[in-house]
């Protein structure tokens, strides 16, 4: 249980922002660091102790900012080093700790370190990325692209194929070489140094490659092999990571959460328990692959509440105790939740509340997705040429080159699509974002969801997630707590209990957009008994028997445990 030397992060709540789209200082169209130094003041409100920047780093922006050309330049676009020191000093006046992007499994392919490799087979950076000769001037093997087609591209300086897991312009690097893991750390230490928070790692599971890299299984419908057998959880991912942590990470108090699709809670505990010394935390992908077809996730299936449930449970139970969890349901690469696993038209407030509850009552550090907490919603473009991601826009047109129905592409678009999570963020009713044009066009309804809305409706969106950050600060039953899913196969209802030795406190949410029937034998509790710690209806229907659990609701009771 608790004791005195508890990590400060497991107590707290991060919320992430994509810079791009957070706030525009100076008009044109793009958010900048002097437009988040301005909004401060905001998340000071909101309560929460971190904030999560996307890449601010120089870069020719293929992938926005995950494509760096410079680790120890911030973008013009975004402003100065100066505007980013100014930012911590401002952040940390507020008790803000601001946590950076590490991108360490590719750079962008303007890098000076690729420069230099391309130039020749015997530059010195040649083995900071990976270089294969074709076969027959085909690639050296199957693989694709998470952002379509093949994951090789072939240079013409020296006719040789560089892998890029990413775009062609996100070279992978090599982490064999030991000068380029030496580089790294230096990096890392320049950030830290500077007084940073911590790192969110971009799929940092992947930066271990099988040696040898050999052909993978071609799936159903698939034009290229599935590589990712031989890099995802690779041979010396725990080598790596330890000896990140032994150069750099050991000699600061720190929060570090590894992205890393494909992990499962084994692979999570040996990531994250204190005692292997690699990471805090990781972000799992399992609940968000839910919803998704086999092999790729355009191919749109509904919610299935059971397996949901199911994976919550056993990432709950695998880390108990030994390791620890990440808690989150939306990031940029995301769709908006109330719009995803919600329902954004009649239920929006509510749902967006349920989801928040639901979430954020679980054992683990919470992120928040800037905009979640206004219960922003998806957004449908009717024309290709209004999105900006590069994953969208490749998906797209590799998708029309294979025959595909221009209306299913963009069924699978306006569901999963990043921009999504990208346009910007509605401060007031008619945007608030910037004076000029923005770089993706708002969502339309910021005339109904807007800052200057919520912060004025004491019912909106935002109070919940503010009283939910409060509580974790007054409770320890959520930071320590032991999590029990009760009716694991009711397909509405997500009710599950926390336990310390004192108390224990039911939450009950309801997926769906019917009353649902909760008797509280099934919960082991009477009810009635319970304290109402947080709700998002005003008044709760409880009988002597159970309760009607309505569209949406969400309730959270308290307990005292009878020994
Ligand atoms: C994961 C990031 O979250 C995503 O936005 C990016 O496109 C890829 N990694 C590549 O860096």
């Amino acid at each position: 249980m608790k004791t005195n030397k508890e990590p400060w992060w497991k107590r707290s709540v991060v919320y992430q922002i994509y810079p791009r789209s957070f706030m525009d200082s100076n008009g044109d169209g793009i958010g900048d660091l002097p437009g988040i130094i301005s909004k401060l003041d905001y998340l000071q409100r909101l309560g929460v102790d971190v904030i999560w920047l996307s890449p601010v780093f120089d870069s020719p922006n293929d992938d926005n900012g995950y494509d760096i050309r410079d680790y120890r330049t911030i973008l013009d676009e975004f402003g100065t080093m100066e505007d980013f020191d100014r930012l911590i000093q401002e952040a940390d006046a507020r008790g803000l700790r601001i946590v950076m992007d590490l991108v360490v499994n590719h750079t962008s392919d303007e890098h000076a370190w690729f420069v230099e490799s391309k130039s020749s087979k015997d530059s010195k950076y040649r083995d900071y990325y990976i270089w294969k000769e074709g076969k027959n001037d085909q690639p050296p093997n199957n693989w694709g692209s998470v952002f379509s087609g093949s994951a090789w591209e072939k240079d013409e300086v020296t006719e040789s194929y560089y892998l890029h897991l990413f775009s062609k312009k996100q070279p992978d690097l090599n982490w064999e070489n030991k000068a380029l893991r030496d580089d790294i750390y230096e990096m890392m230490t320049y950030w830290l140094d500077k007084g940073i928070g911590g790192f969110r790692m971009d799929v940092i599971n992947f930066i271990s490659k099988v040696e040898g890299l050999p052909d993978g299984k071609v799936n159903p419908g698939q034009a290229y092999g599935d590589g990712s057998p031989y890099f995802i959880n690779g041979p010396k991912i725990h080598t790596h990571l330890k000896e990140m942590n032994e150069r750099v990470l050991q000699n600061y108090d720190v929060l570090t959460v590894g992205e890393m699709p494909g992990a499962t809670p084994k692979d999570a505990q040996l990531y994250t328990n204190p005692a292997n010394k690699e990471v805090n935390m990781v972000f799992t992908f399992e609940h968000m692959d839910i919803d998704s077809g086999p092999f790729e996730k355009w191919d749109v299936k509904p919610l299935d509440l059971v397996a949901l449930k199911q994976n919550f449970q056993k990432w709950q139970h695998a880390l108990h105790e030994v390791g620890w969890n990440s808690l989150y349901w939306n990031n940029h690469d995301q769709p908006r939740i109330v719009s995803r696993f919600g329902n954004d038209q009649e239920f929006r407030v509510t749902s967006a509340k349920m989801l928040a509850i639901c979430l954020h009552m679980l054992q683990g550090t919470p992120y928040i997705y800037q905009g979640e907490e206004l219960g922003m919603t998806n957004v449908k473009f009717d024309r290709i040429e209004d999105y900006k991601d590069i994953e969208t826009i490749n998906m797209y047109n590799s998708k029309i080159e294979q025959g595909v129905l221009e209306k299913d592409i963009m069924r699978g678009i306006y569901a999963k699509g990043r921009d999504n999570a990208r346009t910007p963020i509605q401060w007031t009713k008619d945007g608030g974002f910037t004076t000029g044009i923005p770089w993706i066009q708002m969502n339309p309804n910021t005339n109904e969801i807007n800052v200057d809305q919520a912060l004025d409706d004491k019912t909106s969106v935002f109070y919940t997630y503010q009283k939910l950050i409060e509580l974790r600060k007054e409770h320890d039953i959520i930071t320590y707590g032991s999590f029990h899913l009760l009716l694991p196969n009711n397909p509405s209802l997500f009710v599950y209990k926390r336990k310390t030795e004192k108390e224990e406190w039911l939450v009950i949410t309801n997926f769906s957009d019917n009353t649902e029937k909760l008797e509280w034998t099934s919960c082991e509790v009477d009810g009635l008994d319970g304290k109402v710690i947080i709700a998002n209806y005003d008044s709760q229907e409880l009988g002597e028997q159970g309760m009607n659990v309505r569209p949406y609701e969400a309730l959270v009771l308290a307990f005292e445990r009878r020994l």
